[in-house]
């Protein structure tokens, strides 16, 4: 996500804060912005595109004096990339400029509370609340104002803040997203990640949740939430730059799928409002969420089997019918389209050039579009009716993993508001299914905890030539996933195939050792998976189950079992889909493929 850097000392300060936010380009950003006060007051430069921009602007820092400074690279979140939205933001007369990286959850509260106060917004973004709730707590004391802040905001936050009654000082604070503070020769920094301070300092101080950092030339200092000055030990940094960048994980794809439990929570957190569910920008009144007619999923690749996910989510709770299309067909294939349907296009990248002819025709046919989209102000994001973003963050890797997850927790949001808007559940039902949504950060955490058996696992099928994947029903959309994962980074062939199914002909491919991944996470299924599993073995397949704890009758029909936790049916794919990631993630290393990088593939795929 976005980048935040921060500088006191005695060389001038915004050159260091533009080459440390070069070592934080990595994270994604799409404008960048440099504050430094000057002496007098605090000066901000902000630009949209890339940090190159920013450097001409200020011929590379030279027109920005000062030695005290915070810079940003963002990666929209709220509010389109503009010169607004960019950070640093001020509050009213510019006395307090703020970076943030995370998510306020409950920035609009905040907002309408502060426009209350008289408080004017000049962006469209959630940091904004943050300078002015400063302004607004503000009383001489920075650390008292800083903890009041602290117990007013929800969500998450890496603050860089910056005082001008106080100029000799940085503060920062965090609350899960990650900030360090940088022990220098001539100065001290701070910054979202160590690369941007290596250049000047290997030691460093990792900030906790709801910790303070209050920095000045000479000194460092700790306070807890409630204002009580904490004693911390500082870390030699050992690693080089390169490992740096991906926190110290060997490849994005990796660090990508361990950001999967805050990128559900990200996704899902904001959207729950005192136990209901409240998608503001879905901008759709109850009468039309129960006019829905059909609904129609039109995605690619990844985000297409969230979508045939959704289908039974939609269908079975909310009972609307659903059509899932691949959107290079959906575009071509003149489909049945009615006034009151709805057409969900997902993407993360927002840029798919199908997916985005898909929205296009969809639109001219009259048909109300809703884009379920990561990159904000993306081309998807700007032209359908209504947007719901995914919030997963900048994704590197090629093979998508944490925005695969977000898109479902979306999907499911959307699912679950749709089935109590027309009646289909109740809202004890609601709170009980939000209860296991918010229980999938924990239980993917666990199951990433798992690693060392399924590379164990992963170890011996290296030289695989073919696997399939196998489930019914959910279990379904999940093999199709698993099977996409382990084909994209591992170059083995491999087909997903509904368990039923098998026996109408690819059955006749399973040999001797073949690998077959069952997935049996569906109750009412179970039984039906387990006699197509021994169908399977029987003629010498080697069986890797997947399924709920609890489940052990498997093992006497499986060869190799991997338990999941427990969650309500419509969503164990958030868990089932972990162990399948790892495990193409480790046959892909064992192989020595470009796991981030696989051949022949793009992240975002602009040409149809
Ligand atoms: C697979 C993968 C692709 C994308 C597909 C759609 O790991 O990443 O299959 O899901 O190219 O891309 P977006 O979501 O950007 O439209």
């Amino acid at each position: 996500m976005c980048g935040i850097v921060g500088y006191i000392g005695e060389s001038p300060a915004a050159p260091i804060l533009l080459d440390g936010l070069s070592k934080l380009e990595y994270r994604g950003y799409d404008s960048a912005g440099i504050a430094v006060y000057d002496g007098e007051k605090i000066q901000v430069q902000k630009a949209i595109g890339r940090l190159k921009v920013l450097s001409e602007l200020t011929h590379d820092g030279a027109k920005m004096p000062g030695a005290a400074g915070i810079g940003h690279t963002r990666w929209a979140t709220h509010g389109a990339p503009t010169n607004n939205n960019a950070h640093p933001h001020f509050n009213g007369d510019e006395s307090i400029a703020v970076v943030h990286n995370g998510i306020i959850e409950n920035y609009q509260k905040l907002k309408k509370y502060l426009e209350g106060k008289g408080y004017q917004f000049v962006s469209d973004t959630d940091t904004e609340v943050v300078a002015h709730l400063l302004d607004y707590y503000y009383k001489g004391d920075p650390i008292e104002t800083i903890t009041k802040v602290m117990h007013r905001v929800e969500g998450s936050y890496a603050l860089g803040i910056m005082f001008k009654a106080h100029p000799g000082i940085l503060y920062a604070v965090r609350k899960d997203s990650p900030l360090i503070v940088g022990h220098g020769k001539d100065g001290n920094l701070i910054a979202s990640d160590v690369p941007a301070v290596l250049k000047y300092t290997r030691n460093v101080y990792f900030i906790q949740n709801e910790e303070i950092a209050v920095l000045s030339e000479e000194a460092i200092s700790f306070f807890n939430v409630d204002g009580e000055e904490i004693i911390k030990e500082p870390s030699t940094i050992d690693w080089d730059i390169n490992a740096a960048e991906k926190g110290g994980y060997e490849h994005f794809m990796l660090k990508e799928m361990y950001e999967q439990p805050q990128t559900v929570r990200d996704t899902l957190n904001p959207r729950i409002k005192e136990g209901a569910i409240v998608i503001e920008e879905l901008g759709m009144s109850d009468e039309e969420i129960r006019g829905i007619g059909r609904i129609h999923i039109v995605a690619c690749g990844s985000a297409y089997h969230t979508g045939v996910t959704a289908k039974y989510v939609f269908e079975g709770m909310a009972r609307i019918p659903v059509d899932v299309d691949l959107a290079s067909e959906f575009r071509y294939r003149n489909p049945i389209l009615a006034d009151n349907d709805l057409v969900i296009i997902i993407s993360q990248s927002g840029e798919t050039a199908d997916s985005l002819a898909a929205l296009r025709e969809a639109k001219n046919r009259g048909v109300k579009t809703l884009g379920i989209v990561n990159v904000v102000g993306s081309s998807i994001a700007r032209e359908a009716d209504k947007v719901m973003y995914t919030w997963a963050g900048p994704e590197i890797a090629v093979a998508t993993t944490k925005a695969y997850s977000a898109q479902l927790i979306a999907e499911y949001l959307l699912a679950i508001k749709f089935a109590q808007v027309r009646g289909e559940i109740t809202e004890q039902d609601v709170r009980a299914y939000l209860k296991d949504l918010q229980k999938l950060p924990e239980q993917i955490e666990m199951l990433l905890g798992n690693k060392g058996k399924i590379q164990h696992f992963a170890n011996r099928y290296i030289s695989a030539k073919d696997v399939f994947f196998v489930g019914r029903g959910l279990d379904h959309a999940i093999s199709m996933e698993g099977s996409l994962k382990l084909k994209e980074i591992s170059y083995i062939h491999s087909e997903a195939y509904a368990a039923g199914e098998l026996k109408h002909g690819t059955i006749s491919l399973i040999e001797e050792g073949t690998l077959v991944a069952a997935v049996l996470t569906q109750e009412e299924l179970y039984k039906k998976t387990i006699s197509n599993i021994v169908e399977l073995t029987s003629r010498g397949a080697f069986v890797l189950a997947v399924t709920n704890t609890g489940n052990t009758e498997i093992e006497k029909a499986a060869d190799y079992v991997i338990y999941i936790p427990q969650t309500n049916r419509w969503f164990t794919n958030s868990l089932a889909i972990i162990p399948l990631q790892l495990f193409s993630y480790y046959v892909s290393v064992g192989k020595g493929c470009d796991v981030d990088k696989p051949r022949n593939l793009a992240k975002s795929v602009t040409v149809e």
